[in-house]
């Protein structure tokens, strides 16, 4: 796939990169390399064990985050001996147990018990531990794990971070019953692309445009990101805070929006941050999960119009609309808005240096 440097020459990707069962398995690796959002540092108290399947039904790797004391560790959640999954629930155990021959780790992966192996020599070596060379990154409370090598995306990650350095994230919590889970039968980079141009909220966030101020809404290119942002039309409708983005005093700014490259959104608002994580599932299918991480005694607002559930019925609508729409035999590729569709664009860039 090749996109052109200059966005007013380019062409969007051809719709095979949608609709492609090879293309798909390619970006395989560039997820496998990526930072993924696991959960907040909140939901681990002492000897607190998550289990879960990095990309569930796609790349399903098992793994699982302990928290001992201090320290908050992932761990692949295979045993060692003939490969079962151990950890199966959220428990707050000291010993990670594998129910198939008893034995037990501690919450480092370290092995802690083998029954029956006694007169097995070289026993047991660091193969027999649970692996725990998986990058786990805490940024503000906020954690990531990588199963592979390319770390770009901390530069991101930095980036935000010197962009709110002003932003409260002590004071975030998970929520989860405001937390919720779509599954949408549209190829992943859809949903991305549609998030990263507010081009359509005109058209088809009737209800979010009478809040912010169209004119003022900018894209700026971060390097394995994106951030979007809008004036608020109502002065209490802000994020708060003491930063000066883009020249704007955060009291001014109603949201800002960032994507990570490939699939992670940021969103803080004046209640709190909601990430999006879209993940794949297929070509054609994508889970979206919206994760709420409110401020101390805030709590994720809905308001009348500008609902974040409303907001994301109306793109789920459209996304959809779109991926019927790049099978046809009449579609194959557009050409970008160069005004409008910066952070498209970028996305098409960086994600076509690696496939
Ligand atoms: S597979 Fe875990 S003890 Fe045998
Ligand atoms: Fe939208």
């Amino acid at each position: 796939m090749n996109i052109d440097k200059d966005i007013k020459k380019a062409s969007t990707p051809s719709s095979s990169f949608y609709t492609s069962k090879k293309i798909f398995n390619k970006t395989k690796s560039v997820f496998e390399n990526s930072y993924q959002y696991i959960c907040h540092e909140s939901e681990l108290l002492e000897n607190t064990n998550i289990p879960f399947y990095l990309l569930e039904n796609w790349l399903d790797i098992p793994l699982v985050v302990t928290k001992e004391k201090n320290n908050i560790y992932c761990l692949s959640n295979v045993c060692t001996h003939r490969g079962n999954i151990i950890c199966n629930k959220k428990n707050n155990q000291k010993k990670l147990v594998c129910n198939y021959h008893g034995r037990s780790f501690n919450l480092d992966g370290s092995i802690n018990h083998a029954p029956g192996f006694k007169e097995t020599k070289n026993f047991p070596s660091k193969n027999d531990s649970l692996n725990k060379n998986i990058n786990l990154l805490n940024w503000n409370g906020l954690l990531f794990v990588n199963c592979g090598e390319n770390k770009l995306i901390l530069k991101g990650l930095n980036e935000i971070k010197s962009i709110i350095n002003w932003y409260p994230f002590e004071n975030l919590s998970f929520d989860k019953k405001a937390s919720k889970t779509y599954k949408i039968n549209a190829n992943w980079a859809l949903y991305c692309e549609n998030y990263l141009e507010g081009f359509h909220i005109g058209y088809v966030h009737k209800g979010l445009s009478s809040d912010i101020e169209n004119q003022s809404y900018e894209t700026t290119l971060l390097e394995h990101g994106v951030l979007q942002m809008a004036k608020s039309k109502h002065k209490n409708d802000s994020i708060g805070g003491e930063g000066i983005i883009n020249g704007i005093p955060s009291n001014q700014i109603y949201a800002l929006y960032f994507w990570l490259f490939p699939n992670i959104m940021l969103n803080v608002y004046k209640w709190g941050i909601s990430v999006n994580i879209i993940e794949p599932i297929s070509k054609e299918k994508t889970r979206i999960k919206f994760i709420s991480l409110p401020l101390n005694g805030l709590k994720q607002t809905h308001g009348k119009n500008n609902s974040i559930d409303q907001i994301e019925a109306e793109d789920q609508k459209i996304v959809l609309s779109v991926q019927k729409g790049i099978k046809s035999k009449f579609y194959n590729k557009g050409r970008y808005s160069a005004t409008y569709e910066k952070g498209t664009h970028h996305f098409h860039r960086i994600i076509s240096s690696y496939l």
